[in-house]
């Protein structure tokens, strides 16, 4: 199977846990296709709570509800794609860019879902190159910092986030102890999040594999 098949099959098992209300919703190509499945589906529930501006125009294209985190309560669910994931549910977010409004809405959900490729499935989280938000006027600090942590942070030219921000995306980190690194980078001035989801891991995973949709949690 393609990965895109895979992506499509995991997307479509996470309809079975959409509740009714307000759903939180991520960023990605494999949220894409979970967005795409959630249209068939529309008037099953309320709206949708979106982790970047290119959900939330996904979503409004397909007649979707997008609401403001701000005026809603807790979210039952948020459903996301991952770059990895280890069996403990860590994760790498954000080679999107996205990863901060995740972190947000993924803080404000009771249940995250994560949907993944068998490729994204790692023991050792860090082959793929960990992205840092950071304040613009931080960006040479910032990389200080993380050299001294062990990385190669490397700026994401070209991109700005949705919050006015850049990335850096900090190559050969061996992350043995993501609860530990992820407060570590967080506590760099400048900062404003890292894409290590390991104090809030995911609660399900729907893992494409070529013999089907495995859910571990
Ligand atoms: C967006 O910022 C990311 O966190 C994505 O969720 C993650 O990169 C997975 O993306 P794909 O589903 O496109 O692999």
């Amino acid at each position: 199977m393609k990965q895109d098949e895979l992506k499509q099959a995991v997307a479509r098992a996470a309809i079975d846990y959409v509740p009714q209300g307000i759903i939180g919703v991520g960023t990605g190509s494999t949220a894409n296709f979970f967005i795409d499945e959630l249209a068939t589906i529309r008037g099953r529930f309320e709206a949708a709570v979106a982790s970047s501006e290119a959900t939330a125009q996904r979503l409004k294209n397909h007649g979707i509800q997008v609401l403001d985190l701000n005026s809603v309560g807790e979210l039952e669910i948020y459903v996301d794609g991952a770059d990895e994931i280890t069996r403990h549910m860590h994760m790498i977010k954000g080679g999107g860019g996205a990863l901060t409004r995740e972190k947000i809405v993924a803080a404000c959900s009771k249940k995250f879902i994560c949907l993944a490729d068998d490729s994204k499935l790692v023991e050792v989280l860090g082959k793929f190159p960990l992205p840092v938000e950071v304040i613009p006027m931080a960006q040479s600090h910032v990389a200080r910092e993380l050299v001294k942590l062990g990385g190669q942070p490397v700026l994401r030219t070209g991109f700005t986030t949705d919050n006015g921000n850049v990335i850096l995306d900090v190559h050969n980190l061996a992350i043995t102890n993501p609860v530990e690194l992820e407060k570590q980078i967080n506590q760099i001035v400048g900062v404003v999040t890292n894409g290590l989801f390991a104090q809030r891991p995911a609660d399900i995973l729907l893992l494409g594999t070529a013999d089907g949709v495995k859910t571990m949690q």
